[in-house]
């Protein structure tokens, strides 16, 4: 084995890689993405995605949304369009048609529980020739997937925290927290995937193995609904940055920025949501030109 490649991604880092929007560009150029969650139990998670990716740049997006949660759903945020899919009990019943979309880039996952339908919405999405993140119930499954993986040849980007990733290598959590580096790396290099290993100093890890730490980020995060956020932003970054890695890490990066600025101006890490989060993407966002 060679030498890991392990790095600290810095704010230098962030303002080298971040993209530069053209005078020219129009909603299109941005790229159009889906995020697909939500359901009966969880109404909220997809919705924070799906304001994160727009406050982070996404040019057009749609949720889908198991269709017997939608009136919960609909004119939570004008500007996304809706994708009603066939549900039972307020969640996914089977996979919607995601080809006839034209989208640039693909999150699924948030709220959306653990039926035999996310399975298929899952397998649906990663069937798609885009960019595809990866996150909460859909790693459930994870074994399900694998073959669909390895068959995939744009990114595919997966955000566990360290129960997830201890369930989806079938390890205890003190495994995961002893070994977050040679475990996120394994993954990460088996698949062919990028891995966000979330928690204080999350990691990102490319297919190759390089790995880069955050800096960022407070315990204000340590709240249900922050990781929803973080996939938004990732989908949407990754739409708009020529390097994956530099996309996956600027927003992780940001996400932290974010709740640490606002503890720094007058918000308690007791009290800060991740709504605040989302509404805090603009200035520090502002801040990187
Ligand atoms: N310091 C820095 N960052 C933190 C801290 C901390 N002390 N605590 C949490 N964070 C960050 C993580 O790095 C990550 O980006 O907050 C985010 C939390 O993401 P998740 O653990 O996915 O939490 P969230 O999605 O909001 O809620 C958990 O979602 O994934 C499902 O099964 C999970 O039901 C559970 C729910
Ligand atoms: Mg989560």
């Amino acid at each position: 084995e060679t030498a890991s490649f392990r790095q600290l991604w810095t704010e230098s880092d962030v303002k080298r890689t971040f993209p530069v929007r053209k005078r020219s560009s129009h909603k299109g150029t941005h790229g159009k993405v889906l995020v697909i969650g939500g359901s009966h139990q969880m109404p909220g998670a997809i919705t924070l995605t799906a304001k994160a990716a727009l406050r982070s740049g996404a040019g057009l997006l749609t949720m889908a949304i198991p269709d017997d949660i939608y009136p919960v759903v609909a004119n939570r945020i004008p500007e996304a369009m809706l994708l009603p899919c066939r549900a039972e009990n307020g969640y996914f019943a089977g996979a919607m048609d995601v080809a006839s979309l034209a989208i640039d880039a693909i999150a699924v996952g948030p709220g959306m529980g653990r039926t035999e339908g996310t399975k298929q919405v899952v397998q649906a999405a990663l069937a798609q020739d885009v960019p595809v993140v990866l996150d909460a119930d859909a790693l459930f499954f994870w074994e399900e997937y694998a073959s669909l993986l390895k068959e995939r040849t744009k990114p595919t980007v997966v955000t566990p925290h360290p129960g997830e990733l201890a369930r989806m290598l079938q390890l205890s959590i003190q495994d995961v927290e002893k070994h977050r580096f040679t475990l996120s790396k394994q993954l990460a290099t088996d698949y062919g995937i990028y891995v966000v290993l979330k928690g204080p100093y999350t990691i990102v890890t490319t297919p190759d193995g390089k790995q880069y730490i955050n800096t960022t980020g407070n315990p204000a995060l340590a709240k249900g609904g922050s990781g929803d956020v973080l996939t938004g932003i990732i989908v949407a970054f990754l739409m708009q940055h020529a390097s994956v890695q530099a996309a996956v890490s600027n927003a992780v990066f940001i996400h932290g920025k974010a709740a640490d600025w606002l503890v720094q101006h007058g918000h308690s890490p007791l009290s800060v949501l991740a709504t605040d989060v989302i509404d805090t993407l603009s200035s520090i966002l502002y801040d990187l030109g």
